[in-house]
């Protein structure tokens, strides 16, 4: 027997609960005049600024022809005009002119569903409900980018893999030290020590004793080595947060914000801050290469997963104690995706392993 799915749930996901959190969608510098066509939880969806510069979504279809909006303008007076008839639209989805049409517009007739869209640090947010207003605020799910003397950096990337094992990725430490043997972590592993802290809404690791990792990455941003406090953090449904203080003056802070586009494409906004010794902006080039070495090779690793668990008929996961964040990760995305009440229950546990 099959049941009805709960109303707002997009076409082919089962992700209702998700629905009701804000996701970057994309830089806030990459919308211009042009209307940009993205796609969330597998909707297209049309995102413009009307004439006061506001960043604007709607559900890429115009309701007369299903035309995609994002083919169309935006007009002076802020409204978005479809390409095929010239129909227009107001940010809130409501169509405001119709060319040749005589007379008032019925309010049944041509309303676009919209998405309430803020901006915040350089990127469009948009939260995923149809027509609905917002259940948390964007502040409390954007961390603030740290001030003062640090380099800042924002990257996008797209990744052919779910939420899951894409957010389980950024926050994997045993792997740093296999799949990207000499880029952060060395050849000698050293035994740290890891509390893994699970809240409502987030599960915090922190890791001490470790001495400052011996590959590259780690090198350039603290040459004269130091003890290391590491930090890893999600948030839900979409934030994974690393964060090193190498010394007393180095910090390096990654706060990736990633979106589901659909079922199987993950999009990812890295945004990077980092305060060290050296002149940070002379190391950057170095720094960015390795750090992109590092995501290709997790984005080709991601690929394979999911490739591999398609051709299987899905996953199968074998977790140990060392998988600190993905039984997690999972169970907070679960969770909220199913609307189960968030368990308040503050939990830690300490983990010793060598990496
Ligand atoms: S399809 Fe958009 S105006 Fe006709
Ligand atoms: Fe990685």
């Amino acid at each position: 027997m099959t049941s009805s799915p709960p109303e707002n749930e997009l076409p082919g996901m089962a992700h209702a609960g998700l629905l009701e959190y804000w996701y970057a969608v994309c830089r806030s510098a990459a919308l211009r005049r042009k209307p940009k066509a993205l796609m969330l939880f597998g909707t297209p969806i049309v995102v413009f600024r009307n004439q006061a510069g506001l960043a604007m979504t709607l559900a890429d279809r115009c309701p007369h022809r299903n035309a995609p909006l994002s083919a169309g303008t935006v007009r002076k007076n802020g409204n978005l005009q479809c390409a095929y008839h010239g129909w227009e639209f107001c940010g809130n989805g409501t169509c405001a002119h119709i060319p040749g049409r005589l007379g008032t517009i019925p309010a049944k007739w041509g309303h676009v569903v919209h998405y309430v869209t803020e901006e915040r640090h350089g990127l469009v947010w948009v939260y995923a409900s149809a027509d609905a207003e917002p259940a948390r605020s964007l502040a409390s799910l954007v961390t603030e980018p740290p001030e003062g003397r640090y380099v800042h950096v924002l990257r996008e990337l797209q990744v052919e893999a779910p939420l899951l094992p894409t957010l389980e990725n950024a926050l994997d430490v045993p792997h740093t030290a296999f799949l990207h043997r000499g880029l952060f972590r060395g050849a000698q592993p050293h035994r740290i020590t890891a509390t893994v802290t699970r809240y409502p809404d987030r599960v915090v690791t922190e890791y001490t004793g470790e001495p400052r990792p011996t590959g590259l990455i780690a090198k350039l941003l603290s040459p004269s080595g130091g003890l290391v406090e590491h930090s890893d953090r999600f948030i839900l449904p979409s934030v994974a947060e690393v964060e090193y203080k190498i010394g007393t003056e180095n910090h390096f802070l990654v706060t990736a914000y990633c979106t589901p586009v659909d079922e199987q494409r993950t999009q990812m906004f890295a945004r990077v801050a980092y305060r060290t010794r050296a002149l940070g902006w002379l190391i950057r080039p170095l720094l960015e290469a390795a750090a992109m070495r590092i995501f290709r090779q997790d984005a080709a690793m991601l690929k394979l997963q999911s490739d591999n668990q398609h051709q299987f008929g899905g996953e199968h996961y074998l977790n140990t104690e060392l998988d600190l964040m993905g039984p997690h990760i999972r169970r907070l995305l679960k969770e909220a995706e199913t609307h189960l009440e968030l368990s308040a229950v503050v939990a830690a546990r300490k983990v010793e392993f060598d990496a």
